[in-house]
């Protein structure tokens, strides 16, 4: 189709990227390799930078220090309109007075693309968001799942071999979120662009990446597939925020080869692979809550916690159980509905996990709940 035609498709490098408002470091010191053709999400807490680092990429703001390259080109101080961006906002930004077909080519009239030329697009870009049908349509006529696929599509007919969107879903209800989370990879695979995804929203960034960078108060804390930083976390943080986890403070009691043993608050004691630390260092131990198995009693399995469940939700798929420890730590199991026992409040239960699958850290400095925090 038209708009990937001639040019090669453009990674972007940001190198040592600052942006300060005020006293506000907003991007602070960022390096970023986002490659051709990937769908790459910028994930965080709300205020962490997501924003300011995308219109950094788009030239709507400029970096105080560090280069940004879009392909081989540095891009400091070229406008946006010469990027060959396209941005999607969270909020619909379709223009209000123009039905859905003079949006979407607008783009290709305002850049002197013939007649013929535009219309062709516009064609092209309203069926790949399955909309040719409502191209009379104005945004106030349309929901909206559909005005966001108009600007997705209003985007792609503009040309942009990088599309920049900002929580495009974000005001959306789950079900067409979920839909349409699909759907913009999808395109953005078809036409084989290179996408830079904004969201807060773990599972959408888990569901549609190639890759996803974890950022908190303006830093880049971890960078990698889904799948790695899953089951690789490198900070007590992401263990957090991707995937969600239970953290259990001790100190280690004993190193044997690659494990130690952990001996957690009220002197219990479970095993975990090491990272290095030594014997009297203070630790945090990451378990998520479906790494447990959960058992009726008290059994003398190997790895295992007692326990005395306090409530339960039944969740559909799940069942997530808050369990108080015999050390008063409450810990959040989930076991999948089909395939366990079910428990009652009340009722005694053993915890067990493989060491493997739980992820040691060394005790923040600045304590847990302030690594914790997402503010
Ligand atoms: N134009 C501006 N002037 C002053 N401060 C700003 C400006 N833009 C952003 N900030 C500040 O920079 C920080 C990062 O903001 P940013 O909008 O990038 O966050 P975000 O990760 O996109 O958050 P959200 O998920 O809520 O959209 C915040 O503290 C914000 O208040
Ligand atoms: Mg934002």
């Amino acid at each position: 189709m038209e708009v990937k035609e001639g040019i090669s498709m453009p990674d972007v490098r940001l190198v040592n990227v600052t942006k300060k408002f005020g006293k506000i470091v907003a991007v602070d010191n960022v390096s970023l390799h986002i490659k051709d053709k990937e769908y790459f999400s910028i994930l965080g807490p709300s205020g962490c930078g997501k924003t300011t680092l995308l219109r950094l990429i788009a030239g709507l703001i400029e970096p105080d220090e560090g280069e940004i390259y879009i392909g081989d080109r540095r891009v400091n101080n070229v406008p946006p309109e010469d990027r060959d961006v396209g941005f999607v906002f969270q909020t619909f930004a379709l223009f209000p007075h123009m039905n859905a077909w003079e949006n979407v080519t607008y783009g290709p009239r305002v850049k002197g693309f013939g007649m013929q030329k535009a219309e062709r697009i516009g064609h092209e870009v309203l069926e790949m968001v399955r909309l040719h049908e409502r191209l009379d349509a104005f945004p106030s006529e349309l929901s909206g799942g559909m005005m966001q696929r108009v600007a997705v599509a209003r985007a792609l007919a503009a040309g942009a071999k990088l599309l920049l969107l900002d929580e495009p879903l974000g005001h959306l209800d789950a079900k067409v979120r979920n839909e349409l989370r699909y759907e913009v990879r999808r395109m953005t695979k078809d036409l084989e662009l290179t996408a830079i995804h904004v969201t807060h929203d773990q599972s959408e960034a888990m569901a549609i990446s190639d890759r996803i960078a974890v950022m908190k108060k303006g830093k880049v804390l971890q960078v990698g597939t889904p799948q790695e930083l899953y089951m690789n976390p490198q900070s007590i943080f992401v263990a957090n925020f991707i995937g969600g986890s239970n953290f259990l403070e001790g100190f280690i009691a004993e190193t044997k080869g690659r494990m130690s043993v952990i001996e957690l608050r009220g002197g219990l004691k479970v095993q975990a692979v090491n990272k290095g630390m030594g014997k009297g260092e203070r630790v945090v131990l990451a378990v998520r809550p479906e790494t447990f198995t959960i058992k009726r009693g008290k059994d003398a399995d190997e790895n295992a916690l007692f326990g005395v469940v306090e409530r339960f939700a039944f969740e559909g798929t799940n069942v997530r159980y808050e369990v108080r420890l015999e050390n008063q730590d409450l810990v959040v199991v989930v076991a999948p509905s089909m395939a366990c026992e079910w428990f009652n409040i009340g009722e005694r239960v053993t915890l067990s996990f493989q060491p493997e699958n739980a992820h040691l850290f060394a005790y923040p400095e600045l304590g847990l709940r302030e690594e914790l925090a997402v503010e």
